[in-house]
């Protein structure tokens, strides 16, 4: 098969590699990709939101599977547009994107379906705001409805600060949201369960804790994802039978019954309080960097679970795991999350001698006269498998060494809770 990967980050990377190693893989093409998916792929730099433009070039390299990693282009109705166009795409319709999308709608499954979740409510305006002011303990979380890039949550101590941040929203400070969702704070543990669905079945598909936070001890400001560690230690038998009955089967009902089911990844985040699972927020695509340590610890051939999703036959099909764990530890370029340069130098890690439980995916990297350099806030996913945590994590720090890098950084205790 002739594979388009759309995405450019350390999670296409894995996949990319992955989708590599396949029996069914002939071209594989990575829209735009990055230095790592160069390696393993053809990079083609398109627009990912402009769908003409890369249908035209789906149809000239005669792609016959299109997988798409990151939100935006599905919340755009990528698989629609293409699909309508007959092409073949591993990924949800623009009706089920909303589950990640929209706050809103997510929250409006939960209410009728009676899934746990944090109390909330969908506000419209400054009053609706001061109305659940009224009644509610602090902290309160708020939340732009729609995409916002991991910039549309806060977590506010004051009511004042509640406000503020409402108030910026109702004036668009994302584009992409008129209203917003408040939220009782949840305390406990996060965790990350991930499945692969088609239109009449469902698979699990990993579990993975990141670390969101930028400094150690989980301080500072919230990025994409420092790094993570797959399986998630907190989940067990008893709790991933909760997460299926309570929160994944209602919400794949409610979308059967709008005629709306879907063929792609669901990542359901989570909050795990005395045992019980809450829904904190959906996604509709693989988490980045969670793909990168569950993607090294899948033993089944990759595209042979999305042509058996494409054809509704999941249930047929039976994904199996390596028995190893696997943690990722990300470099960034400094000053990220806030201002960061690109263009920095990394010396020469497409040569460097890696053992075979190591693996570096790229994410903010590109090639410029024969150099690799950084292109993002996030540029490296050093990862490693293994049976400990703890030498996992010396073994990622052996490589990160080696790269030397002298304008990342990276946090030195992912990991702390396993450790
Ligand atoms: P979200 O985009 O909804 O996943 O929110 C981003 C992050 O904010 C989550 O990963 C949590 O760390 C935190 N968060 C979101 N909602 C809540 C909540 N109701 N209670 C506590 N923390 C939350
Ligand atoms: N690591 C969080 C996300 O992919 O949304």
């Amino acid at each position: 098969m002739n594979i388009a990967l759309i995405g450019s980050g350390g999670r296409e990377h894995a996949l990319c590699q992955k989708i590599y190693e396949s029996k069914l893989s002939k071209k594989i093409f990575c829209i735009p990709g990055n230095a790592g998916t160069a390696q393993v792929a053809t990079n083609i730099n398109l627009d990912i939101l402009n769908f003409k433009e890369l249908l035209r070039n789906i149809k000239s390299l005669k792609i016959d599977l299109v997988i798409v990693g990151p939100e935006e282009p599905l919340v755009r109705g990528i698989v629609d547009f293409l699909n309508k166009h007959k092409i073949k795409v591993f990924g949800p319709n623009a009706y089920a994107s909303k589950l990640e999308g929209s706050k809103a709608f997510m929250k409006s499954i939960c209410k009728k379906y009676q899934i746990p979740t944090a109390q909330f409510k969908i506000c419209k305006n400054n009053s609706d705001v001061k109305k659940f002011l009224k009644n509610s303990n602090l902290p309160i979380v708020v939340k732009a409805d729609g995409l916002a890039a991991g910039k549309g949550v806060a977590i506010c101590k004051t009511k004042k600060a509640v406000l503020r941040f409402s108030n910026e929203i109702f004036r668009g400070k994302f584009k992409s949201s008129k209203k917003l969702v408040l939220e009782e704070f949840l305390e406990g543990e996060e965790a990350s369960y991930f499945l692969v669905v088609d239109k009449k079945n469902f698979k699990f598909f990993g579990s993975a804790q990141d670390h969101k936070r930028v400094k150690e001890k989980d301080q500072g400001p919230n990025t994409g994802g420092m790094g993570a560690y797959s399986p998630a230690q907190i989940i067990n038998k008893k709790l991933e039978k909760k997460i299926i009955k309570k929160i994944i089967k209602p919400t794949l009902f409610a979308l059967k019954k709008k005629k709306k089911p879907y063929t792609g990844f669901l990542y359901v985040g989570l909050m795990i309080k005395n045992n019980e699972p809450f829904l904190i927020e959906y996604n509709v695509r693989m988490g980045d960097p969670e793909c990168q340590v569950i993607i090294p610890r899948l033993k089944t051939d990759i595209l042979k679970v999305f042509t058996f999703a494409l054809q509704n036959k999941l249930n047929k099909i039976p994904i199996k795991w390596k028995k190893l764990k696997c943690m990722t530890i990300v470099l960034c370029s400094k000053g990220y999350p806030g201002k960061y340069k690109k263009d920095k130098k990394i010396g020469n890690i497409i040569n460097l001698k890696l053992n075979k439980n190591s693996f570096i995916f790229h994410a903010g990297t590109k090639i410029i006269k024969n150099n690799l350099v950084s292109n993002g806030g996030r540029v490296l996913n050093i990862t490693s498998t293994g049976k400990v945590f703890r030498s996992i994590r010396k073994n990622i720090f052996k490589t990160i060494k080696k790269i030397n890098w002298k304008d990342g950084f990276f946090r030195k205790d992912i990991g702390w809770r396993v450790i």
